[in-house]
């Protein structure tokens, strides 16, 4: 109504003027048009009469004269008429003459111009025409015309011209309104494609808006101003703590509510011997989320996979964790077995887990195993929804046990801030395209506000993916997917782990661990020993670690009785034949290995394939002269993070495998390629002989960029552009409400 009036008020006013300046113009030209009309009529009739009025007056029959004046008079627009001999005489009349005095009185009512007179009989026109020659003059016919029909006339066509310009202007008026809103519109529209970034183009039919392109920049630098002025300050020089990043959940975020979702639960309960004992899963994705969410005091939406999960759950599933001390609410999403098998063991991890690692194992596909992944996705969807406490929560949706479920979310809460991290790698575009329902993982992860990765590489894979497979728009400078209409920010966050390190995992002297470990294996104080902790898992390179321990000692057999490898390995995915027989296949290795050189005191390798609770691994990192990371293929590891933080004491060697996101942020580690044994006893070899000094300054470099990129800075990040892409939202809500209201819009898409 308001953009209506805008428009039409305005444009009456401008037809109000012209139709007051016009109107008088047309009277004018209409009066002019009937003054030349009766002057021709005029000079007609005395050019027709002269001959015989000549002829009467010499004759001076002026009753005759007056008879064919008469008939003259009969014409309704003659008022008068009158034949004047000569300016003196007086004028033979026939009807109603405005000064019935002498010739001259009337002849001087004539104007040559035309112009009317004004008299008591009302306007009229004196015409005088001359009759005879110039030669021979034979007196003046006067003819006086009535010119009241002229004003009646003139009156009809101002009320026809203002009937006119009344239709005229509200057929322009409807026209521009109509014609005003559909730009406006359009306007609306490009200019909520510029905020959500997605430069000059309609999202549709992905042209050029040309209109638009002196006001993108501007447009892009208002937002910034806007953005970096509710930023804080120096990001990066801030130092990453749980309360830097509690000030960013309520500054930024407003303290609004964070749900997290996972397959993982961060506490597992199992019915024992002694009762029920709480368990810490073996989990990167669990190290990473559990102090954010004891910071965030959120949601943690998880499979409950525990003997006894249910048994301690309130009627919503849900209990206050950690259990010494609650800060954030489990939620437990119950699976059958049916479920269980279909998506997590079989689509997430017998599919897409050998599908996104590059380790040699084939990935198996099955209809069934699809069918339950899209269930259960859905299963999470709804917990997400009955979590939800606002209908725009910020989703933290971890891993790909979930790839479908941003888009469900997205079409449930579609104010929600979705923000996916995908733990694993993305593998290239070939490699990708052979998973039947790759279309369908894409268009569901689309469903983000923001997916994150550990690294730009798997970033680039992932639009490279995007790019090859779907009808979308890849923007490589902003690193943005544009997609049904909705933009999704591919970014790389890091992950990391808490710190400083919880003071109960490093309590413990380093003497007393080293001391503590061995006595426990039965090896001497001074054995030197190193340390490998995985879950038992055919990515982790942990057959290429123990054959690189094989070949140090067949290369450098001094270290033989004097050096033993420790590899934790905790039981998972046991119900997958190929972790079955990878399991197998390490047992074998390391009996063949412990064989071969049996005639030493102390076994080259023991393997420990049980769970082992974080303080007991720490205890291990302390306790060990080197730690060796050698997956073939890893998001980030943070085994090797770990490995750092638990020393303290600046000592120990880290040897990482090149395939591994730490290996980009570790270069003071060894980097290896774990699939080269030589190059792996070499570093081993390096590592056990590295002068004191070295490995201080090796690993305070490595601590010191772990206290500076720790877990709280990863989500830190993550929330902050989270809150960026809300306030955009807000922005253009802001925006677009203010001339179209809710409900008169077409829905707002993907801007949050
Ligand atoms: O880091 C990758 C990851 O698959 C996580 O998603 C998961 O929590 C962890 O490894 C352990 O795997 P799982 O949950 O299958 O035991």
């Amino acid at each position: 109504m308001r953009l209506s009036l805008r428009f039409i008020i305005p444009l009456l006013i401008v037809l109000a003027a012209f139709a007051y300046a016009v109107l008088p113009l047309v009277d004018n030209l209409t009066v002019r048009w009937f003054v030349r009309d009766l002057e021709i009529r005029a000079s007609l009739i005395a050019n027709t009469v002269q001959d015989p009025i000549r002829s009467l007056f010499r004759s001076g029959d002026h009753a005759g004269i007056r008879q064919v004046l008469m008939g003259i008079a009969q014409d309704e627009r003659v008022y008068g008429v009158a034949y004047c001999p000569s300016s003196e005489a007086t004028p033979i009349a026939a009807g109603t003459l405005p000064s019935p005095g002498r010739c001259a009185d009337l002849e001087s009512l004539s104007d040559p111009e035309g112009h009317i007179v004004t008299s008591p009989q009302g306007p009229l026109l004196v015409s005088v025409h001359p009759l005879g020659s110039l030669e021979v003059p034979d007196g003046n016919l006067i003819l006086v015309h009535d010119m009241s029909f002229v004003s009646r006339r003139s009156q009809e066509t101002r009320l026809y011209l203002f009937y006119l310009f009344v239709g005229l202007g509200v057929t322009v008026s409807l026209l521009t309104v109509i014609i005003a809103q559909l730009s406006w519109r359009g306007w609306v529209q490009g200019m909520r494609a510029l905020l959500r970034g997605e430069g000059l183009l309609r999202p549709v039919n992905q042209r050029a808006a040309p209109e638009f392109q002196p006001l993108a920049s501007d447009l892009r630098e208002l937002i910034r101003d806007i953005e970096s002025g509710r930023r804080p300050r120096n990001e990066d020089h801030l130092t990453w703590s749980p309360e830097a990043l509690r000030t960013v959940l309520t500054h930024e975020l407003r303290g609004q509510q964070v749900i997290v979702v996972s397959n993982r639960e961060p506490y597992i309960h199992m019915r024992g011997r002694d009762g029920i004992e709480v368990r810490r899963p073996a989990s990167g994705l669990v190290t990473a989320l559990e102090p954010i969410m004891r910071t965030c005091s959120g949601t943690w939406i998880a499979h409950g996979s525990g003997s006894a999960d249910r048994d301690v759950v309130d009627q919503h599933n849900r209990i206050g964790v950690p259990p010494d001390a609650p800060s954030y609410q489990l939620r437990r999403v119950w699976l059958t077995e049916e479920e269980e098998a279909g998506h997590y063991y079989g689509f997430s991890n017998e599919g897409l887990w050998p599908l996104c690692h590059i380790a040699h194992v084939r990935p198996t596909f099955r209809t069934a195993d699809w069918e339950q992944y899209v269930h259960v996705n859905r299963i999470f969807a709804r917990a997400v929804v009955e979590e939800s406490q606002s209908n725009d929560p910020i989703v933290l949706v971890q891993d790909y046990h979930f790839a479908l479920l941003p888009r469900m979310i997205r079409d449930a809460l579609p104010n929600a801030t979705i923000v996916t991290f995908w733990h694993i790698p993305w593998p290239n575009p070939e490699a990708f395209a052979i998973c039947p329902w790759r279309e369908q993982l894409l268009d569901g992860l689309l469903g983000s506000s923001i997916l994150g990765f550990h690294t730009q590489f798997h970033c680039n894979n992932f639009v490279d993916t995007v790019d090859r497979q779907l009808e979308a728009r890849v923007d490589r400078e902003t690193f943005t997917v544009s997609y049904r209409s909705a933009l999704t920010s591919v970014k790389r966050y890091p992950i990391s782990i808490e710190w400083p390190p919880p003071a109960h995992l490093v309590e413990k002297s380093v003497a007393q661990c080293r001391a503590d470990v061995r006595r426990r294996h039965g090896l001497p104080e001074d054995h030197t020993v190193g340390v490998g902790v995985d879950r038992f898992d055919y990515t982790k390179g942990i057959e290429e670690r123990l054959r690189a321990v094989e070949r140090l000692l067949e290369l450098q057999p001094q270290w033989v009785g004097r050096f033993t490898f420790i590899q934790i390995a905790a039981p998972t995915r046991a119900s997958i034949e190929e972790y079955d027989h990878y399991q197998l296949r390490v047992h074998a290795l390391v009996d063949r290995v412990n064989a071969r050189f049996g005639h030493a005191r102390y076994p080259p390798i023991i393997l420990l394939s049980d769970h082992h609770e974080p303080v007991s691994v720490y205890e291990y990192y302390r306790a060990a002269e080197v730690c060796v990371v050698s997956s073939l293929h890893d998001g980030m590891n943070l085994v090797a993070k770990e490995f750092v933080a638990a020393r303290d004491d600046d000592r120990g060697v880290l040897v990482l495998s090149q395939f591994t996101g730490a290996a980009r942020e570790l270069p003071e580690a060894i980097i290896v390629n774990p699939y080269d044994a030589d190059e792996c006893a070499a570093a081993l070899q390096a590592a056990l002989e590295m002068p004191d000094r070295e490995q201080r300054a090796r690993m305070r470099l490595m601590r010191s960029l772990i206290g500076e990129f720790n877990v709280f800075r990863w989500a830190g990040r993550m929330l902050i552009d989270a809150a960026g892409m809300r306030r955009r939202s807000r922005l253009l809500d802001r925006l677009v409400t203010r001339d179209f209201p809710r409900g008169s819009q077409p829905p707002v898409d993907g801007l949050q």
